[in-house]
């Protein structure tokens, strides 16, 4: 397995450009099984991730071919060879039940595999079955499989989510651009990914109004076209990029950076003592001296504070001027890279989903391990103002998130390069 060393260093300086969103593309993907006609995604990022949905897309039998070194995912979904979504591939990613919407609009029936707890939660589907089945769906768990099925097709319906689930909301809206008559669907996330995803579904023929609101409607219709949609930026990339100034001090511009994306976070970093201006190409962030002040993160659904940009915050507070409190509410185990951090003499105490941070004036750099995915990044965040050297273990979960780090983070001055294992 790779890993990364990061030695730390002054101030940083120069241009990184923001990739488009991981989780934008892993709903995008998947609405390719709404239509016979081919889905063209642009600017889509070259992650392992998105490698996975392409396999699982092409086991149902899409055609999915990557062009222009993966920034473009052409799909076509005109024969589909089955509506099973095997486990071993639905294991190494919970977006996989992202087809489950999309499989029972399109062919009334569905098996998807659960994807299983991974280390940030148990992570159940329950908001999402309980909207399928508010829309007609008949759906049992037999060895681990949703079985799912629909006849006649789905039926639209007034539903409200007991919580804003992102993929709840993503399942239900593809879902219901092909069910008979209007679903108006409640309490429904506000996330820019979803945004994205009815913009495209909007390019494809579907009725939806209401994206970024609590409340979307969708009016179901007969069929959908084929599109070409631009993938939009990542803003969980974006918030972590923007941390890398603020971590050492100096002034890096994130290119394609768009502060509506970010809203809830830069109110904390200028908290915090960190400048964000907007510039022609995208957010412009400096540090220019003294230490950051500590400053308090609650996580929650947007437009709150992103819990995916939780673990780099908390990099952050370490360092800081001053004592900070994030409270994690999304997800029921997200510090694990609490003890990573404290082996770099971070000061932190985690109980139950509040982590006190006590900031100290610098991290000293050390062999560290790799949990998740945004705790990975948080970490080499860590590395990068931490004196000497630090080694982030099992990489593997950096790349499904984040497309050429070393690359990125080495235009701007970072000291770090990855390592292959024998
Ligand atoms: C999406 O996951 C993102 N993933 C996550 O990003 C992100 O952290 C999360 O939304 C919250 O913003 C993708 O978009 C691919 P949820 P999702 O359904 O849809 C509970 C990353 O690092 N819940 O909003 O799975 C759930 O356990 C990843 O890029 C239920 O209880 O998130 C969690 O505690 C990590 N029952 C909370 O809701 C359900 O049926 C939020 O889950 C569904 C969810």
């Amino acid at each position: 397995m790779d890993s990364i060393i990061v030695t730390g260093n002054g101030p940083l300086k120069g241009q990184i450009p923001i990739a488009g969103a991981k989780n934008a593309c892993l709903t995008l993907m998947p609405a390719t099984l709404l239509s016979e006609e081919p889905l063209t995604l642009t600017n889509a990022p070259r992650l392992s991730d998105i490698k996975t949905m392409t396999e699982l897309l092409q086991s149902l039998g899409a055609e999915v071919t990557s062009m222009q070194d993966g920034q473009v995912q052409a799909m076509s979904s005109h024969n589909l060879s089955t509506t099973r979504a095997e486990y071993d591939i639905v294991r190494k990613m919970r977006a996989s039940n992202l087809v489950l919407g999309p499989l029972l609009a399109r062919e009334h029936h569905a098996e998807v595999s659960l994807p299983g707890g991974c280390a940030i939660g148990a992570r159940p589907m329950d908001l999402h079955i309980t909207a399928l089945e508010a829309m007609g769906a008949e759906i049992e768990l037999k060895d681990g499989y949703l079985h799912a099925k629909a006849p006649g097709g789905l039926k639209g319906a007034v539903h409200e989510l007991r919580f804003a689930s992102v993929g709840a909301t993503e399942n239900v809206v593809m879902a219901a651009t092909l069910a008979k008559g209007t679903t108006v669907l409640k309490n429904a996330a506000r996330e820019p990914e979803i945004v994205d995803l009815v913009h495209c579904l909007r390019k494809m023929g579907a009725q939806i109004e209401g994206e970024g609101t609590s409340t979307i409607t969708i009016q179901g219709v007969d069929r959908l076209s084929g599109a070409t949609h631009p993938v939009v930026t990542d803003r969980i990339e974006l918030g972590t990029y923007m941390l890398a100034p603020a971590i050492c001090g100096g002034e890096v511009e994130l290119l394609g950076g768009r502060i509506d994306l970010v809203g809830a976070f830069c109110e904390k970093l200028d908290a915090a003592g960190i400048s964000v201006e907007e510039t022609d190409s995208g957010l412009k962030v400096a540090r220019k001296n003294g230490r950051v002040r500590a400053v308090d993160v609650v996580t929650e659904p947007f437009p709150g504070f992103p819990t995916d940009l939780q673990a780099q915050m908390m990099a952050l507070m370490c360092t800081a001027e001053g004592t900070s409190v994030l409270e994690e509410r999304i997800f029921e185990n997200r510090f694990m890279h609490a003890p990573e951090l404290m082996r770099m003499g971070a000061e932190i105490e985690v109980h139950g989903g509040t982590a006190t941070v006590t900031g100290v004036e610098k991290l000293k750099g050390a062999p560290v391990m790799a949990t998740d995915l945004r705790a990975s990044v948080s970490l080499i965040l860590a590395g990068l103002a931490a004196e000497g050297e630090t080694i982030v273990n099992r990489v593997y979960h950096l790349d499904r998130g984040y497309e050429r780090v070393e690359e990125k983070l080495r235009n701007i001055g970072a000291r770090i390069e990855r390592v292959n294992a024998e």
